[in-house]
């Protein structure tokens, strides 16, 4: 294994640099591409984080709605915390810093904080796929939440991202083609997605609720109450007849968030982290676009829904996850 080849921070590079690489940008680490400045922050998490089994752990492949969710859990989990909705923290601060990234927020930071000091439960968030867990999460009994979306429109929504936060300016094509191919951020797409549903099917003791950004968007009252049973704090006939379930959706939904000064005009910025990006920081207006299901309608020709249809089919077929 990687860091077994020498001192860690050596081996780090060394190992890294040694990857397959699409531009530089990403590394086929395990047979997922990696953003390439995030893999040290993801081989010190594997190596580093100690799970605990009171710990949730959000999973999204990203634009699946991870600053939607990551509202959602932090709402739900601290709703006797915040009992004065006017001062939530949601309202002046973009959720992503509420609910870190562990290999991005955290492990790629010179100075990781001291986690035991987080206060029980933990509320984490990765973009990793289910294999590239660390051990000590894929032992334990700590609770992963997984959200993921309608592969055509996740796939817009990032090329719209992309685009605007890191400037390229690849056409819809080509990143379409390279998505068809498995070579997208934390991609395969599809790999990513099993990778959380075969330990479902399969029985495994693993803790995992399997939720779709799209499913949240047409029943959100049923499936915010599925969140809370999975996490072990059901809403009480005293919220539900105080409307605390409206209450919490109306908060993290996507006009209220997307409208709020400090999602409209503020900046995601860590003047530490490794990436350049991180340090001069992302506006976070760029993690609020739409927020509906089904726009890809609006971008792709017949020949790109065959196409991904047709993969689709093929790696979902017999699992019984459809999209
Ligand atoms: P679109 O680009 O399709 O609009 P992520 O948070 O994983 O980066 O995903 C971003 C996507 O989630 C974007 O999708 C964004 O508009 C949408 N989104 C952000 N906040 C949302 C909310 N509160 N409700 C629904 N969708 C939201």
């Amino acid at each position: 294994h990687l860091e077994e080849n020498g001192p860690h921070q050596e081996c780090k590079d060394v190992c890294i640099s040694s990857l397959p690489k699409e531009k530089s940008q990403l590394s086929l680490y395990d047979g997922y591409w990696i953003p390439t400045w995030s893999m040290p922050g993801v081989l010190a998490f594997q190596k580093y984080f100690q799970a605990r089994e009171t710990d949730i752990l959000l999973v999204t492949p990203p634009k699946a709605g991870t600053t939607w969710f990551k509202a959602i859990l932090f709402a739900l989990v601290n709703r006797m915390r915040y009992l004065d909705l006017q001062e939530h923290p949601l309202l002046t601060n973009i959720s992503h810093a509420l609910v870190p990234l562990l290999d991005v927020d955290i492990y790629n930071k010179k100075k990781v904080p001291d986690l035991n000091s987080f206060a029980s439960p933990r509320l984490f968030a990765t973009h990793l796929p289910f294999d590239l867990l660390p051990t000590s999460v894929k032992g334990s009994s700590c609770k992963i939440v997984y959200v993921c979306r309608n592969p055509k429109d996740n796939f817009v929504s990032l090329w719209h991202f992309m685009n605007r936060v890191y400037s390229t300016t690849n056409s819809l094509e080509e990143d379409f083609d390279k998505f068809c191919r498995g070579v997208s951020l934390y991609g395969p797409y599809w790999d990513h997605v099993l990778s959380y549903w075969k330990p479902i099917i399969e029985k495994q003791a693993q803790k995992i609720l399997f939720l779709k950004y799209e499913e949240m968007k047409e029943q959100p009252t049923t499936h915010l109450k599925r969140i809370a049973e999975f996490l072990e704090c059901p809403f009480s006939p005293e919220e539900d007849a105080k409307g605390t379930i409206n209450d919490i959706l109306q908060l993290c939904s996507f006009d209220n968030l997307s409208n709020l000064d400090v999602n409209k005009s503020g900046k995601w910025r860590f003047p530490e982290h490794n990436n350049t990006l991180f340090r001069q920081g992302i506006d976070h207006a760029s993690f609020f676009r739409k927020g509906n299901s089904g726009d890809w309608v609006n971008y792709f020709t017949p020949q790109m829904t065959e196409r991904l249809d047709h993969i689709i089919e093929e790696k979902f077929h017999g699992t019984g996850l459809k999209f």
